[in-house]
């Protein structure tokens, strides 16, 4: 066993989180934590790793079981340190030894002797045994992977916003390759590409991995075992998420009847009691009869329905026909362009969802379309008796944390007195004395009911939500689903939840080519135009190839032939790991042409890692060699040289597996 819980029991003051729970972690697992918003997932992991005592019973950790944490709160870490050095702290032991060897090589210089060479070429060994040469590269590799642009892993960690500070994080994490990974709701803020990328990664990962998510489908690809926190108590299921879906129904009936069952023999034995009571001579069995009762372990009724949260957004006034209009604006940060001369309005009754890949500017623009971002050119016009209400991406950040819900919702200004206040936090689930807890203390999803319930008091009639569905569990994204489908109002909203679009938008909004391109239809209907796009395109290329050019009238056909491929040749370019390219490329002359610069690029890489290797042989038998080992001077300038070679193998030999891995690709089309 690597870790686990036996028979734990923890409370936040009067209230249980779990009661003498039983838990094994067994190497090899991947296991998924699930669970309603404030069961206590996020405290079972600070069990787990330490920073929560249990009030009874042992968390069980081996000594020599390393454990990685990713914290679903991200502003727990701060740093100027740039983003790169943030990654790389993951080998803390290899770091340290390059400074030692430094510090040995300066000695080397000033002293020469014996002892002090030994230690050198003794380290120097170890750094190599320990991987050292590789740990830049790999770093880069997956900060790559998880959609870094080369240009930022030099920035100071601090610039990057929440989502893009958890990918450094995850890249340290997966760095440091510990045996037990516990990740706390780690899809959150990444994109599908970044989402696939750490499937991939997960999938083959050597450790055992414990998952807390409220994304049934990332669990089903993910987990083969479920662990339920429910009633203070954790149930065990050796399955995906399906599996605990179809046997928790059947859990829940046997729960369900064996607790009838019990209230009918206590009623029973009440009544009992109730009628020997009376007489004297039955007292003494009366008595009995209640110690019995007093002792059964009672069962739980498995159907008490979990309170809903009421999300009903209401709204104030009536706006006019066009609620924003933007008109040729243009908007970059330095070279990043986000959009171009782009013009588009929202009209009364819209419900749009931006989608799209991180990175594309969604954010920026629904910051634009808030009024909150500048831009260079262009203008932003603001309609009829619009009122607005923004929930920004990490919203819960921004929530004051030393505040009480109640300061926090009086903060924003609405016109509601206390007792109104305290009755529309009721709706969302924060009764009595809850309204007086302070925002620290929250759990994730408790922190988004708050943020979501200032969205409400506003009474807006115009909503921008930046991924709203973050942190929510299932139950909560549907009623938030249904409060939406509702609404009277209009709505922009940014959302990487496939679900979560297509029950709310009636347009769709995608970047493209810095454009703002509008699609009148929902999210199913979009995905059926893509892939007819996409085959008509396929089709017209191969008519094209064949019968000379033929132009097809297709709306999306500006785009123009040579861009796809570029696009996806982009895309592998700035992220190796999870390149894929975007749109199905039949075998094309483009990708014929390039398989054809990808095969060369290969060859020269072989040949290139073949000579190096055959220096790096020459170096490492010259280093045994006495005329050098002897001569201090010779010995350190052939040992520089061994380390510049192996730094450029591995450099060499990462660029080899990618072009490999771009060729096997497009062979196989
Ligand atoms: N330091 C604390 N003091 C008092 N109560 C706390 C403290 N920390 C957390 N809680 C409460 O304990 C409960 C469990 O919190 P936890 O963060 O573990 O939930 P969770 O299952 O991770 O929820 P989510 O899905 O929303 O992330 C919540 O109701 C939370 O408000
Ligand atoms: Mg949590």
């Amino acid at each position: 066993m690597l870790a686990g819980l036996q028979n734990v029991t923890f409370e936040f003051g009067a209230r249980a989180i779990v009661e003498e729970a039983t838990w094994h972690i067994q190497p090899g697992e991947r296991i998924g934590l699930i669970g309603y918003n404030g069961t206590g997932k996020s405290t079972l992991l600070k069990l787990l790793v330490g920073e929560y005592q249990p009030s009874a019973g042992t968390v069980e950790r081996s000594r020599t079981t390393s454990v990685g944490y990713l914290h679903q709160d991200l502003l727990s870490f701060d740093t100027n340190d740039s983003i790169l050095q943030v990654a790389l702290s993951a080998f803390e032991k290899i770091l340290q030894l390059e400074k030692e060897i430094e510090i040995l090589g300066i000695e080397l210089e000033k002293t020469g002797d014996e002892k002090t060479l030994h230690e050198y070429s003794d380290k120097l060994h170890e750094l190599e045994t320990l991987g050292g040469y590789n740990i830049h590269h790999q770093t880069e590799e997956v900060l790559q992977g998880l959609g870094f642009a080369n240009a930022d892993l030099n920035r100071p960690y601090k610039e990057f916003s929440g989502g893009w500070r958890m990918r450094v994080l995850l890249a340290k994490m997966i760095l440091q390759q510990p045996d037990l990974l516990l990740m706390d709701e780690p899809t959150n803020h990444l994109d599908l590409p970044s989402i696939e990328w750490l499937e991939k990664y997960l999938l083959h990962y050597q450790g055992s991995v414990v998952i807390v998510s409220h994304d049934k489908y990332f669990l089903n690809r993910m987990v083969t075992k479920i662990v339920e926190v429910y009633q203070q108590q954790l149930h065990i299921y050796n399955g995906n998420y399906d599996y605990y879906e179809k046997e928790k129904a059947i859990r829940v009936e046997m729960q369900q009847k064996a607790y009838e069952n019990q209230q009918d023999y206590i009623r029973q034995n009440e009544r009992l009691v109730e009628r020997f009571r009376a007489k004297a001579s039955k007292a003494a069995m009366a008595q009995s009869i209640m110690k019995k009762l007093d002792k059964l372990e009672r069962i739980e009724d498995a159907e008490i329905e979990r309170p809903n949260i009421r999300i009903n957004f209401r709204v104030d006034k009536t706006p006019g026909k066009v609620l924003v209009e933007l008109n040729n604006v243009s908007k970059a940060f330095g070279d990043n362009v986000i959009i171009e001369n782009s013009s588009i309005e929202i009209d009364r009754g819209d419900k749009i969802a931006l989608i799209g890949a991180n990175g594309k500017g969604k954010s920026t623009l629904l910051r634009i379309i808030a009024g909150v971002e500048s831009f260079s050119v262009g203008e932003r016009k603001w309609g009829h008796n619009v009122e607005e209400s923004f929930y920004a991406q990490h919203q819960l950040e921004a929530l004051n944390v030393n505040n009480t819900i109640l300061d926090e919702m009086k903060e924003c200004g609405s016109q509601m007195n206390e007792l109104e206040l305290r009755g529309l936090l009721g709706c969302f689930l924060f009764s009595g004395d809850d309204s007086d807890k302070k925002i620290k203390i929250l759990s994730g999803g408790e922190k988004a009911r708050v943020a979501l319930a200032k969205v409400i008091v506003s009474k807006a009639n115009f909503l921008m939500l930046d991924e709203p569905t973050n942190h929510l569990d299932m139950h909560s994204c549907d009623l938030l689903i249904d409060a939406l489908t509702k609404y009277e109002g209009s709505i922009i909203l940014v959302s990487h939840d496939r679900y979560f679009v297509s029950k709310t938008a009636n347009k769709i909004w995608e970047i493209v080519d810095h454009e703002i391109k509008e699609f009148k239809g929902g999210y199913e209907e979009w995905v059926a135009w893509k892939e007819r796009m996409a085959k008509q395109e396929a089709d017209r290329k191969k008519a094209e190839s064949g019968a000379g050019s033929r132009e097809s009238g297709g709306k999306n056909q500006k785009s123009g032939k040579s861009n796809d491929s570029t696009k996806a040749v982009e895309q592998a370019k700035s992220a190796p790991v999870v390149a894929k390219p975007v749109v199905n490329m039949a075998i094309d002359k483009d990708a014929k042409k390039e398989l054809q610069k990808v095969q060369k690029q290969f060859q020269q890489l072989e040949e290139q890692i073949a000579k190096l290797n055959a220096t790096k042989t020459e170096l490492e038998a010259s280093l045994i060699d006495p005329g050098v080992y002897s001569d201090r001077a010779k010995f350190i300038e052939a040992e520089k040289a061994l380390k510049k070679v192996a730094d450029e193998l591995a450099g060499l030999n990462t660029d080899y597996e990618k072009v490999f891995e771009r060729m096997m690709e497009l062979e196989n089309k």
